[in-house]
């Protein structure tokens, strides 16, 4: 378990690796695969997305994102997991920057497996992790070079769910997720409610958001990052 600040690499190479942006990034990627998306591909700046649209020429294409919570002006969608429906991003590729989730995704590039975790898929990202046959790292996107306490409740339900399919040596951060996430397992709703970016996101009416996002184990998909491209787990 490690947040995003200061991870050293030795704890990513040629390790499986699950990044969590609970809030949102990783629950809408999760989300455009489910709906049939093709692939997302995770950038760092909004102009990194148009440039690439640019030189990718494909029609198919679409830009999503944000800065500060807000859909980028020229964009195609924001980064509401509840914009990502069948009708808008089945058989399209999408391009994202969010100001945290797709950093640490690009962060967890050296992992031998990489996935990506959400409180809507965490039993499912468990369940293929446990048999990755290596250590496991949680990365915490976290906001901002800050501690989340929404990645870290859902690296707790995570930390549980591996605990149940194998034996692993926890250690401490991991110890102390799944505490966290004991004390909050009976209503995880509230606990993202509570949390700094799921006020912030209920601030600006995106509360419905914050209670999508806290569905433990509404999909079996799990996004797979390879060669900078996130794809559906076969
Ligand atoms: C991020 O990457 O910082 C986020 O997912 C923020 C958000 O849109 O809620």
């Amino acid at each position: 378990f490690a947040t995003l600040n200061g991870i050293p690499d030795e704890a990513i190479n040629n390790k499986a690796v699950i990044v969590i942006d609970a809030l949102r990034a990783t629950t809408t990627i999760t989300v455009a695969l489910a709906a049939g998306c093709l692939e997302v591909i995770p950038v760092l700046t909004p102009e990194e997305a148009i440039e690439m649209r640019e030189r990718l020429g494909d029609e198919r294409v679409l830009l999503g994102g944000e800065r500060n919570a807000l859909k980028i002006p020229g964009f195609d969608l924001g980064n509401s997991p509840l914009e990502y429906t069948t009708e808008i991003v089945a058989g399209k590729r999408l391009i994202i920057t969010t100001t945290n989730g797709t950093r640490a995704i690009r962060r967890a590039a050296g992992g031998r497996l990489v996935f990506l975790g959400a409180m809507i898929n965490a039993p499912a990202v468990a369940g293929l992790a446990a048999t990755a046959g290596s250590d496991i790292t949680i990365i915490c996107a976290g906001t901002r070079d800050r501690f989340s306490l929404e990645d870290f409740l859902t690296a707790g339900l995570l930390v549980d769910q591996l605990a149940g399919q194998g034996e692993f040596v926890l250690r401490d951060g991991a110890l102390a997720a799944r505490d966290y996430y004991y004390c909050h397992r009976a209503d995880p709703a509230a606990a993202l409610q509570a949390s700094f970016h799921g006020r912030l996101l209920a601030d600006l009416g995106l509360e419905a958001d914050v209670e999508f996002c806290s569905r433990v184990g509404a999909t079996d998909v799990v996004p797979v990052y390879s060669g900078g491209i996130i794809k559906k787990a076969s």
